[in-house]
């Protein structure tokens, strides 16, 4: 099993349907603060079931959801067939689609699962992809020097929060013993230094910067953004 296949099945990375719902919300909530104009293209890339995109889609022109899980792509067709903003979108189509037609590109909890090798080739097609001016937005990177405790102090906190603090709890435990631990063992998650995102959005013609905030929960990762000049 690699990082795909986890993606593309049943997995409990989110410990019930009310953590599933408050991380969409949020998640959405934070991507639509991102767009700049009412008639704007955005990509979200790795977008997951990204339940909450209708609110995105109000915000912009046109909302292209990618995810490289097919069984997640499904999904998305399903649950937003009606809304004539949202396109759901495979690697094909965003390669078909015209060079500079895009505003944003929403990288958020994604780099983790992808080699460095892969995130060059990503920043190469956004930087084909997007319009001069417009930016890809990496969120939620781990940075290097990580611990997975403060994962999981994010995690309750959010909880906390959020009213499944208990159900957080009970699902660490399952997290333990899960094949997300066992992967993670074995594949490990890619994290990057801040010099290092930086020097690598500009090797591939960006203009880069480190944003103050996280999207999402856990303000122990970053954010950056990357501007086409
Ligand atoms: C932690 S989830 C994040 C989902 C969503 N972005 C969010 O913030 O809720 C990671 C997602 O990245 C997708 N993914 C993993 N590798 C990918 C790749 N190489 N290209 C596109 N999506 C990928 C997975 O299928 C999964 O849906």
């Amino acid at each position: 099993m690699n990082w795909r296949d986890f993606w593309n099945g049943e997995h409990s990375i989110y410990v019930n349907d009310r953590h599933r719902a408050l991380h969409d919300d949020r998640i959405a909530r934070d991507v639509a603060g991102l767009v700049e104009g009412a008639d704007s293209a955005v990509l979200d890339f790795g977008c997951g079931e990204a339940s909450g995109a209708a609110l995105v889609a109000a915000r912009c022109g046109r909302l292209y959801l990618y995810d490289a899980a097919p069984l997640v792509r499904e999904h998305l067709r399903l649950r937003f067939s009606r809304n004539e903003k949202i396109v759901v979108t495979d690697a094909g189509g965003i390669d078909e689609a015209p060079d500079r037609g895009l505003d944003i590109i929403v990288v958020n909890s994604v780099l983790q699962y992808l080699t460095r090798a892969e995130f060059e080739a990503l920043l190469d097609r956004a930087r084909v992809k997007l319009r001069a001016g417009g930016r890809i937005v990496i969120a939620d990177v781990i940075p290097a020097g990580a611990k997975a405790a403060d994962d999981i102090a994010a995690l309750l906190k959010f909880a906390f929060q959020g009213g499944f603090f208990f159900a957080a709890l009970g699902g660490l435990v399952t997290t333990f013993f899960s094949d997300y631990r066992k992967l993670r063992a074995q594949l490990g998650l890619t994290r990057y230094s801040e010099g290092d995102a930086l020097a690598l959005l500009a090797a591939h013609g960006f203009a880069g910067a480190r944003e103050p905030r996280n999207i999402g929960h856990n303000q122990t990762r970053m954010m950056f953004t990357g501007r086409v000049p």
